[in-house]
């Protein structure tokens, strides 16, 4: 392992005030999305979807890497076969992988789950890496209920997540440790609070007993909320204040980086509450607070692509639109103002890519 380029790479990841681009779903959490909205889930509709989204203009200002998904890392664009990975390196992005291969259900564990793929990562993450990748993503996914999470899924999960974290950096690539609390449910802002502090402060413990190089990876939590179905809904600096409290007190200083996935949170409300934690506690943060957002970029540009060719520049100019958002976000400069402007502004007329 290469320690000063890992942490290189890790600073790049989160500097200059852009973010994460999530486009790593797996072939059924992509057909899901595509089914919702009637379009057919094929590989050659999820090939286009990924090569609308590589060619966008413009995104290199605000995307600082890209999260693949296997079959993507693999595929080029139509026209010319341009590699997706150097399509975005060329964009100036970072190219990296999801490598876990996705969370299962925990035995004598009802209603939790484990995420599995550690066998044979050290051989696939030398692949992807051959292929460009420079970092990594592996999820792993705690529900909130009655009586869970349990103490035995909040830790195996936990002792994952550092296990491929130190596989990531003995090849090279910075891992990005993803435990995401799920939204789903009627908990309160409080006890999301309290799991997630239990949750982040146990990877931390093990990322430490397996000497992972904190300078070298990003953290890519939820934001603390409410559960979906609570009653008792909280204003965005409810929440900027409550998700700032709790990494204060269980991320440690050395990371440079936190990146927060959307979970299923509105694009405009995942902007909105970014947007206050920068404004209300930026300048005395040890890390930078960024974003790693799937649903939260994606959704509104998929809405509009409806896998049809004479969609694809709009649907670009919101992907655009909602990366520019979450810049801005970063910046403390997001309004609800900018949701009112027009998106086609800041992106200039393409060629448009094969739908
Ligand atoms: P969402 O932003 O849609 O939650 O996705 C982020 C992600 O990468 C999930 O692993």
């Amino acid at each position: 392992m290469n320690a000063q380029e890992l942490i290189a790479t890790a600073k790049t990841m989160v500097a200059a005030d852009k973010g994460l681009l999530a486009m790593d779903e797996s072939n059924p959490t992509c057909n899901k999305r595509f089914a919702a909205l009637g379009i057919p889930q094929t590989v050659e509709v999820r090939r286009a979807w990924r090569e609308l989204i590589v060619t966008t203009p413009g995104l290199g200002e605000y995307i600082s890497g890209a999260i693949l998904y296997d079959e993507t890392i693999r595929q080029q664009k139509k026209k010319d076969g341009t590699p997706f990975v150097k399509a975005i390196t060329d964009a100036g992005i970072v190219p990296g992988i999801k490598v876990d291969a996705g969370a299962k259900d925990m035995a004598g564990h009802p209603r939790e789950r484990i995420t599995e793929g550690l066998d044979g990562l050290r051989d696939r993450l030398a692949e992807y890496s051959q292929m460009g990748a420079r970092f990594a993503k592996w999820r792993a996914v705690i529900a909130v209920g009655d009586g869970i999470p349990s103490r035995g899924c909040i830790e195996a999960n936990a002792h994952a997540l550092a296990r491929y974290a130190a596989l990531c950096q003995e090849a090279g690539l910075v891992p990005v440790v993803e435990p995401e609390v799920l939204m789903e449910g009627g908990h309160t802002l409080e006890r999301c609070c309290q799991v997630t502090e239990e949750v982040l402060r146990t990877v931390f413990n093990q990322l430490y007993s397996q000497g992972v190089r904190l300078e070298g990876m990003i953290l890519k939590p939820n934001m603390v909320l409410p559960g979906s179905a609570c009653p008792k809904q909280e204003t965005v600096d409810a929440v900027a204040d409550a998700t700032v409290k709790c990494l204060l007190r269980s991320v440690p200083a050395a990371v440079p980086g936190i990146a927060f996935l959307s979970g299923g949170q509105s694009a405009e409300l995942a902007s909105a509450r970014l947007n206050a934690m920068n404004v209300r506690f930026e300048s005395y943060l040890p890390w930078a607070l960024a974003f790693s957002f799937a649903r939260a970029i994606q959704q509104p540009a998929l809405e509009l692509w409806q896998g049809e060719s004479a969609n694809v520049l709009e649907a670009q100019q919101a992907l655009n639109h909602r990366a520019r958002c979450n810049r801005a976000a970063r910046r403390g400069e997001y309004s609800a103002g900018m949701e009112r402007v027009s998106t086609t502004r800041s992106i200039p007329a393409v060629a448009k890519p094969a739908a």
